[in-house]
C-alpha cells in the first residue's frame, strides 16, 4: 500500500478500506504524546525489566482493564504479559498450548489473519465452523462448535482451542451472555482452551437498531463456573481501540501460571521496546484523558459508520444488521457477481477484488476472511470523512462497470 490517497497530495493514490486502523483517533493520540513529552531517560535504552512488561506498564494495562472491562475479580499486572502485539501472542499460544497439527475452531467468517497467526510458523490447524445460515451469535452456534469438532476428531485431529473473537471481526458484533457461558460450558467439556480476543472492546458505538447487543467481557462475570481458570485465556491490545496500531502492544491475561510462564519465555524473542512501553504506560495512566479520548472515538465511528451505512443505502448494497462494534462491517456485493467473470462465485469474487484495485480502492474480500459464501466483504469506516466517501465512490463506479 506504498501509493496512499490523499485528497490533496495524491489523488491518484490507493484508497484503503481494508486495514482496520482507526484513521479516526491517530491525530488525537499523536497530539496526547507530543503534549506530554516522553523525557526519555538513559535507563529507557537498557534491556528494561524483562519479557513480560514493565511493572509500570503492567499495572497501567490491569487499571484500565480494571476500570473499563468490569471484570468480577480484578486483574492483578502479575497475570498479564505484554508481547510485541496480540499476533505475537497468538503465535506463542499455539506453541504453548498445542502441539503442531492440532486443531484450532475458527468461526466462519473470521479475522483474516487467525489461520495464518496460529499456523504459519507454528503449524497449528484452523478448523473453520461453518452456521449454514444459523446466528453465530446465539445459542444454536453451539451445536455447530460441536458439530466441527466431532468431524475433526473422527478425522484425527485433535482440537487443542477455540478462538473467541468478540466483538467480533468482521461482523463488528457482540456476543450475549448467554452465548459465551454456552461456549465456556462446550470448553470445559472437551478440554478446549478457550481464547478470548477482545481487541475491539472500546469501539462499541451507538447504532439506531435497538436490537445490536452490547458488549460484555469474559471477564466480567464469575466465568470459573463454567470454565476451569486454567482454560480461559484473555487477549487484549492497543492496536484498536487507542488507535496504536504501530506500537505493537499485546497483553495476555490468564491464570493458568505454567501457561504464562511458558509464554514469557518464548517471549524473548517477541518483547516490545522500552521506549514503546513508556509511550504505552503514558496513555494508560492518563484515565481523564483516556476517557475523553474513548467517547470522543465512540462517537466519530457512530458518526463515520452512519455515514458508511447511508452511502451503502443510496448504493443499493445489503449489510449485515447488528453491528455496532470495531472499526468495519460487513457487506453483501454477491448481486455484482458477473457471470463472465470466472466459473464459480469465488472466482468471479477474486474478478471482483481485481476490477476494485484497477479502480484504486482496496476492500478485504470474504474468501480470505472464510467467509461461507462468495461476493461479501469488510469496508472498514473508521476513515475520514472524505477518503470514506471517495472509496465508496470508487466501489460504487467499480460495480456498475461490472
Ligand atoms: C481480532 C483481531 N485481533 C488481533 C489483531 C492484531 O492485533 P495486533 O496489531 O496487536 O497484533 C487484529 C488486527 O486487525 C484483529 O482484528
Amino acid at each position: 500500500m506504498a501509493s496512499k490517497w490523499h485528497p490533496d497530495t495524491n489523488p491518484d493514490g490507493m484508497v484503503n478500506l481494508g486495514t482496520a486502523e482507526n484513521h479516526l483517533m491517530l491525530n488525537d493520540i499523536a497530539d496526547f504524546i507530543n503534549s506530554k513529552g516522553l523525557h526519555l531517560e538513559g535507563k529507557d535504552f537498557d534491556y528494561g525489566e524483562g519479557p513480560w512488561g514493565s511493572v509500570r506498564l503492567r499495572k497501567g494495562m490491569a487499571k484500565f482493564i480494571n476500570r473499563h472491562f468490569h471484570p468480577f475479580s480484578p486483574v492483578d499486572a502479575d497475570e498479564l504479559t505484554f508481547a510485541n502485539g496480540c499476533t505475537s501472542l497468538f503465535n506463542m499460544l499455539r506453541m504453548t498450548i498445542a502441539d503442531p497439527e492440532d486443531g484450532l475452531l475458527l468461526s466462519m467468517p473470521g479475522y483474516i489473519a487467525f489461520p495464518t497467526d496460529f499456523s504459519l510458523l507454528a503449524k497449528m490447524k484452523p478448523v473453520f465452523v461453518p452456521f449454514h445460515g444459523a446466528d453465530q451469535f446465539s445459542l444454536d452456534a453451539v451445536t455447530h462448535y460441536e458439530e466441527a469438532y466431532r468431524k475433526a476428531e473422527e478425522s484425527g485431529t485433535r482440537i487443542r482451542a477455540l478462538m473467541l473473537c468478540n466483538p467480533h471481526n468482521p461482523l463488528g458484533k457482540c456476543y450475549p451472555k448467554e452465548t459465551l457461558i454456552a461456549l465456556m460450558k462446550f470448553c470445559q467439556q472437551r478440554k478446549v482452551h478457550l481464547l478470548a480476543d477482545e481487541v475491539y472492546a472500546m469501539s462499541v458505538y451507538e447504532v439506531p437498531e435497538p436490537s445490536a447487543t452490547p458488549f460484555i467481557s469474559v471477564l466480567s462475570f464469575d466465568y470459573s463456573r463454567y470454565i476451569n481458570r486454567d482454560y480461559l485465556h484473555f487477549i487484549y491490545g492497543m492496536a484498536k481501540d487507542f488507535a496504536c496500531g504501530g506500537l505493537r502492544m499485546g497483553a495476555l491475561w490468564t491464570k493458568n501460571k505454567e501457561l504464562a510462564r511458558a509464554v514469557a519465555t518464548i517471549n524473548q524473542f517477541r518483547w516490545p521496546g522500552q521506549v514503546d512501553e513508556r509511550v504505552a504506560a503514558k496513555i494508560l495512566e492518563d484515565e481523564e484523558w483516556l476517557d475523553s479520548f474513548l467517547t470522543k472515538s465512540r462517537e466519530r465511528l457512530a458518526a463515520s459508520n452512519k455515514l458508511a451505512r447511508q452511502l451503502m443505502d443510496y448504493a443499493g448494497i445489503g449489510y449485515a444488521s447488528g453491528a455496532n462494534a470495531g472499526l468495519f462491517f460487513w457487506i453483501d456485493l454477491s448481486p455484482w457477481l458477473n457471470e463472465d467473470d470466472g466459473k464459480d462465485d469465488w472466482e468471479r469474487e477474486e474478478r471482483l477484488v481485481k476490477r476494485m484495485l484497477e479502480n484504486k480502492v482496496f476492500l478485504t474480500n470474504g474468501k480470505g476472511q472464510a467467509s461461507e459464501r462468495p461476493g461479501f466483504f469488510r469496508p472498514v469506516f473508521s476513515r475520514e470523512e472524505r477518503m470514506l466517501r471517495e472509496g465508496f465512490r470508487r466501489l460504487v463506479n467499480t460495480l456498475e462497470e461490472n
